[in-house]
């Protein structure tokens, strides 16, 4: 079984030219597959919302919808390090709220860390939860809660002033006290350059091949949201028709009789008819 990584050990990572694997889990049985499978760190993310709860972005997803998600996935991977993503509402309001709500990711499901997405803004928020006790993961680059704000799901820091903003942001969130920053669709020179000016790993997602680590939303990579699926995804596998074929094969089974047969049917006393004077 593998180790519970700790907030020092992913740090480790980095120094010691290890990449860091992460991706998101919404579920147990998913959780226990992914942790077996060797995965670093399983994030419970508010994409939550779009590929498992059916909303149209992250923004509706609630505090309890993550806290129930979030206790699923520790149940399926006690082992694992599990970050837990701050929803849209739950930080913004305030550093006393910030804490309540990270608090509650660490008391009710049992997770090691949390995420939140933004920059300059949210710093004094990050230094509030790690003098809580609260390890905090930062976002910035194309943040999904404020997508509309940033024109829509685009590559961000793509001109000067972007990227010498993206830069300034990654230092200051380091300052502030995250030990892992999440790039998330920025050109592959820009997150190498981030990598490059903070000393805790970076884990891109749409950031390219320089960052400390990768992070995928697991419905994405696998195959099994198909509604909208961002360009830098790499498809592992494609689950969604192969789940579509193996539906369809068990209700034609049903449908013609054929399921269940002998072989998943239980068998009774001869003769059982005759016994029960029917
Ligand atoms: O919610 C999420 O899954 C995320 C990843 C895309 C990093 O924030």
């Amino acid at each position: 079984m593998q180790k519970r990584k700790t907030v020092a050990g992913i740090k480790g990572m980095k120094a010691a030219g290890e990449k860091i694997t992460m991706l998101t889990a919404y579920d147990a049985s998913m959780a226990a597959m992914l942790t077996e499978a060797g995965v670093d760190v399983l994030l419970v993310g508010d994409s939550l919302g779009m590929v498992v709860l059916g909303y149209d972005s992250t923004v509706p997803v609630t505090m309890d919808e993550m806290i129930h998600h979030a206790s699923a996935v520790r149940r399926g991977a006690p082992a694992a390090f599990i970050v837990g993503d701050m929803p849209f509402g739950s930080y913004q309001s305030g550093e006393r709220d910030a804490i309540l709500n990270g608090a509650r990711f660490l008391k009710e499901a049992g997770c090691d860390a949390v995420k939140l997405e933004g920059g300059l803004e949210v710093c004094s928020t990050v230094t509030a939860l790690v003098q809580a006790g609260i390890s905090v993961v930062g976002h910035i680059g194309l943040t999904p809660q404020t997508a509309t704000q940033l024109g829509g799901y685009k590559v961000q820091g793509r001109d000067l002033e972007s990227a010498r903003k993206m830069v300034e942001e990654a230092k200051a969130l380091e300052k502030a006290g995250i030990f892992a920053l999440v790039l998330e669709c920025i050109p592959d020179e820009l997150g190498k350059i981030v990598s490059e000016e903070i000393a805790i790993p970076s884990i891109g997602i749409g950031a390219g091949v320089h960052c400390d680590g990768q992070v995928l939303v697991t419905h994405d990579m696998l195959g099994m949201f198909g509604k909208f699926v961002p360009s830098f995804v790499k498809s592992y596998c494609t689950l969604a028709p192969d789940i579509k074929d193996a539906v369809s094969a068990y209700t034609s089974e049903v449908r013609e009789g054929m399921y269940p047969d002998r072989k998943h049917s239980f068998s009774s006393e001869p003769n059982l008819r005759k016994l029960l004077g029917l």
